[in-house]
């Protein structure tokens, strides 16, 4: 069993995520942290303490980080994550509070009193983690690698050159990028091929299981926003985060090559591009004035395996 920590901004899918990661076997979720993004702080942490409570798993400890990126105003998806940032379903507010403790320590402590080394799972902007990278060095040994959802090779989201994570606070992931961390880059290439059916949607919103049902009405909540974006033609809906969830879990699906990732600082068109050297020619590997850190790139994915194990956990049985 692979203990982990997530850091989300939930967020519609990073809710799919949770549900995943507190209900598969093979993770032990440790803490969850809380960053501004998809929506306001305590918007997050509100929805992620809602997610836990249907999932069942009321007793993991959340903690509030922060609020904003490391240089730049917070800018929001409302359009994409409903007004709560969770699709609007008008889930119940937990009893419970977060941990009296900001994020950064929360992360601190639980690496500190680990016996084994934890993994990160990225969902987020990296504010939280590039904060512990410089608060807390201390600490990095203890992580054993960070799936990061973020960054893209190709097209971004947020701008045609950024994905959101990434693009929400660029310096942050270029801390994360820079720290010297294992790090697991699955962009928005894995992020949009790993779906589950129309169908399966159902299936899932019609289950007796709360967490079940809540992860059927959150993906009917990203088929609506597909059809307004004429994103997916067939009958997928991504799973988007909870996908990275899948790669933490099991990365023989996945496709992956070691290669420098540079985050695009400069104002303009291109900040927060995460820029991945692909190339293949001798020389691609000479940056002789620029020193860029390498980081394990997901360029494709086998996306059935990963419908299945996303739907056994919530399901649990192996899905028709
Ligand atoms: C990422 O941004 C958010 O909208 C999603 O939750 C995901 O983490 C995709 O770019
Ligand atoms: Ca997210």
């Amino acid at each position: 069993v692979r203990p982990v920590i997530l850091d989300v901004d939930t967020g519609v899918d990073d809710a799919l995520a949770i549900l995943l990661a507190v209900r598969h076997p093979a993770l032990d979720v440790r803490a969850i942290t809380c960053t501004g993004g998809n929506a306001p702080l305590a918007q997050v942490v509100t929805n992620t303490l809602r997610v836990l409570d249907a999932a069942g798993a009321g007793s993991i400890p959340v903690a509030a980080g922060a609020h904003r990126p490391l240089l730049e105003a917070p800018q929001h998806a409302a359009a994409i994550h409903g007004a709560d940032g969770l699709a609007d379903l008008g889930l119940p507010d937990s009893a419970r509070a977060p941990e009296p403790v900001h994020a950064v320590e929360l992360l601190r402590r639980s690496l500190a009193e680990s016996e084994t080394p934890l993994t990160i799972i990225s969902l987020a902007p990296l504010t939280n983690i590039a904060l512990l990278v410089r608060m807390h060095p201390e600490v990095l040994p203890r992580i054993e690698r960070v799936v990061m959802m973020g960054g893209a090779v190709g097209t971004g989201n947020a701008t045609a050159a950024a994905e959101f994570n990434v693009w929400h606070d660029p310096e942050a992931a270029a801390i994360v990028l820079g720290s010297g961390l294992e790090v697991l880059m699955y962009g928005l290439e894995p992020f949009y091929r790993v779906a589950v059916s129309h169908d399966d949607a159902a299936v899932l919103a019609a289950s007796t299981d709360a967490g079940a049902r809540l992860a059927g009405a959150l993906l009917t909540h990203l088929i609506g926003i597909d059809a307004t974006e004429e994103r997916v033609a067939d009958d997928r809906v991504a799973i988007g985060d909870a996908g990275a969830v899948c790669a933490a879990i099991d990365p023989s699906p996945l496709v992956t090559r070691r290669a420098p990732v540079e985050v695009a600082l400069a104002p303009g068109a291109t900040r927060g591009q995460t820029v991945v050297d692909l190339r293949t020619m001798v020389g691609a590997d000479i940056s002789p004035t620029r020193d860029v850190p390498l980081a394990t790139v997901v360029t494709d994915v086998d996306p059935a395996p990963y419908r299945a194990l996303f739907l056994d956990a919530l399901l649990g049985a192996e899905p028709a």
